[in-house]
């Protein structure tokens, strides 16, 4: 693990957007896995104006609520076009974001794990992290060598992102996450981590055993991972 710590957010965010792009200008057909929430805004931001090149580029997303229209202004896909694919070049085609609303929903996890393996797999994935430990919404006790599937949201979870619905009782329940053995394969991963809220969830990852209580703690046997942090939560 390499953890790169910055006084601030938005400098830890420009090294890892320089990043980023570096490697899609090395490879404009790259695989790139994605995180929503409010981490990766930024680095969404910074990416757009660097006026990258994304017409070859092919995007899995991590994570969606299950059961929230496709439009609704909190769902993932709408995060998505709203903070970065509306404002890149991207093919539409080449975006996948997680079926909050298949019927069968191991059905299509198991064709997204396939989609993922067609495209050559992942060659570097942005996560976030929650205050809980969770990567993607692996929430600790996952298995780490989990694939893409329905999980329950903890309370802690639906209660973090709470700020982002009018009320708790409107976060939904379930959600679909890339599994933690999915999220592994990637060949590279930028984890982004700001303020004191991630102070502890981070110390564990980073410092702390390998456990499924912090799934991002997996991350220490990744071959190639990036920790972004601000002063506060490192
Ligand atoms: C979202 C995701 C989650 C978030 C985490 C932190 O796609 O995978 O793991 O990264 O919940 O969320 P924020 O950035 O809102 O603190």
């Amino acid at each position: 693990m390499e953890i790169i710590i910055q006084p601030t957010a938005l400098e830890a965010t420009a090294i890892a957007a320089r990043m980023v792009a570096a490697h899609l200008r090395e490879k404009p057909d790259a695989v790139l896995g994605l995180a929503t929430g409010s981490t990766p805004v930024s680095l969404y931001k910074e990416l757009i104006s660097m006026n990258l090149d994304w017409s070859g580029v092919t995007t899995f997303n991590l994570d969606e609520y299950i059961g929230l229209p496709c439009d609704h202004p909190q769902s993932y896909r709408s995060f998505m076009w709203e903070n970065l694919f509306r404002h890149v070049n991207i093919r539409r085609e080449n975006t996948h974001i997680p079926d909050g609303n298949a019927v069968d929903v191991p059905a299509f996890c198991r064709g997204y794990e396939d989609r993922i393996a067609a495209a050559g797999g992942i060659d570097l994935q942005v996560l976030g992290i929650g205050t809980d430990g969770h990567i993607g919404f692996n929430e600790p006790s996952s298995s780490l060598a989990s694939r893409t599937r329905i999980k329950t949201l903890t309370q802690r979870t639906r209660d973090d992102n709470a700020r982002f619905f009018g009320s708790v009782e409107e976060v939904p329940h379930h959600v679909i996450t890339m599994g933690i053995g999915t999220i592994m394969e990637a060949r590279q991963c930028l984890l982004l981590a700001f303020g004191e809220n991630k102070t502890r969830a981070i110390a564990e990852a980073v410092e702390g055993p390998i456990t499924a209580s912090n799934p991002a703690s997996i991350l220490q046997m990744h071959p190639s991972a990036r920790v972004f942090l601000d002063s506060e939560s490192a």
